[in-house]
């Protein structure tokens, strides 16, 4: 196992829990469900929130026939539904969960398309399909145990097991899987889509959706993180030898900077994959990578788009702000009450959930969470709402409100 350097973390302030309180976070959440009224005025049936806003407003896009046109938002149409998933949790009202499981059919419909040669328009032939699965079906399912959203969460699980390249230990990301150009390329934000074949691997006979997904993990956290516990948001390895290649970006400042949201996707997703596992091997990085996210933090607790920029002006990205704040919870939880940074992660995370709070709540009724991030360099949403920071912000107050059954 490679040994990865672990800060000692700087900032004093996360030895102290911040004043935040339950009444605090519900008066978040009271806000946000007035946010996603309006939102469903524009946003139900087959009209989701495109990925990312234009001058704070997101457009419609539909869930089905996806093209160059539609592209940006191939991944991300999930994030609406496991909003009204988590909303619903948050209020008990069915209209919430009326409107998410319409949702769940139309995740079955994209499938249906597939295998009905419709490939292309389908939309499917990339990894994130954790993304788009985890949030709609599987939730569904374990909130109302529907047989049907499980049968398409285990039909999506399918798909995405052949992405996996045994002899390189991972799931290819983006790209035809016969594309030299795209062969062998892992990302970091895969950790998040790993658990959807954790999850259909409870309901088959053998271990092989369980092997792919912790496989993917080890190999990542081999390779994808750097020795002094930054990231590369991509990583290439050799698909006829299983040597490793090279690192690069391609969301984040340089091939050699650390692009804040996979950091995220790192501090979130090993320890998940560790709830799984068992393996201490993933709290341990996480940990480093977590330390690594904390010393480069502005003084409002909420990161650059891009570690490299330290700066209190530079761009924020509060998706990665969201996401890195739920791994914190999840390695506090994780770990044992003798180790000093389990207060310390809590508290951290906390600081970061006010500071959304207080500082970034969209306050012209059409999205959740300002100052996010898609693609700086892609011109692509940038000081926007993201629809994936919406999710994750309400995922993390809602962790913080109650005992919360995970949908990874
Ligand atoms: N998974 C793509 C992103 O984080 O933008």
């Amino acid at each position: 196992m490679k040994k990865v350097n672990l800060e000692k973390i700087q900032n004093e302030e996360y030895k102290i829990c911040p004043e935040f309180s339950k009444e605090d976070i519900k008066a978040t959440l009271d806000k946000i469900v007035k946010i996603v009224d309006h939102m469903l005025l524009k946003f139900h049936d087959d009209s989701f929130p495109r990925a990312c806003s234009k001058g704070y407003v997101y457009d419609s896009v539909g869930n089905l026939k996806w093209d160059s046109s539609n592209n940006e938002s191939i991944w991300t149409t999930s994030f609406w539904t496991g909003i009204l998933w988590l909303v619903y949790e948050y209020t008990n009202d069915e209209k919430y969960k009326i409107e998410a499981q319409k949702h769940s059919e139309s995740f079955r419909q994209r499938i249906d398309n597939y295998y009905n040669k419709n490939e292309e328009e389908a939309g499917l032939n990339h990894h994130d399909l954790g993304f788009l699965y985890s949030i709609s079906t599987v939730a569904d399912y374990k909130l109302t145990g529907s047989k049907r959203a499980l049968e398409t969460s285990l039909m999506a699980a399918e798909l995405l097991s052949k992405r996996y390249i045994d002899k390189a230990k991972i799931l290819q990301a983006w790209g035809d899987m016969s594309d030299e150009n795209q062969r062998g390329r892992m990302i970091i934000d895969c950790n998040l889509n790993i658990p959807l074949l954790y999850f259909a691997n409870n309901f088959k006979e053998d271990n092989e959706f369980y092997w792919m997904a912790y496989n993917h993990a080890k190999t990542a956290s081999q390779y994808i993180i750097r020795d002094d516990a930054s990231t590369f948001h991509t990583f290439y390895m050799d698909t006829e030898t299983g040597e490793p290649r090279f690192g690069s970006t391609h969301q984040g400042y340089s091939d050699d900077s650390c692009w804040a949201r996979g950091q995220a996707w790192g501090i979130m997703g090993f320890p998940i994959s560790y709830r799984y596992t068992k393996d201490l091997e993933f709290v341990d990085k996480a940990k480093c990578l977590a330390n690594y996210f904390l010393n480069r933090l502005p003084k409002d607790h909420v990161c650059n788009w891009d570690l490299i920029f330290l700066g209190e002006d530079d761009q924020r990205d509060t998706s990665a702000a969201a996401i890195a704040a739920i791994g914190l919870l999840e390695l506090s939880d994780i770990l044992p009450k003798t180790d000093k940074t389990k207060e310390i992660y809590k508290n951290a995370s906390l600081y970061i959930a006010k500071s959304l709070s207080e500082n970034y709540l969209g306050d012209n009724l059409e999205g959740i969470l300002k100052s996010g991030v898609y693609f700086y360099h892609g011109g692509l949403g940038i000081d926007e709402y993201v629809i994936f920071g919406d999710y994750f912000f309400v995922e993390l107050l809602l962790r913080l409100y109650k005992k919360w059954n995970s949908y990874w």
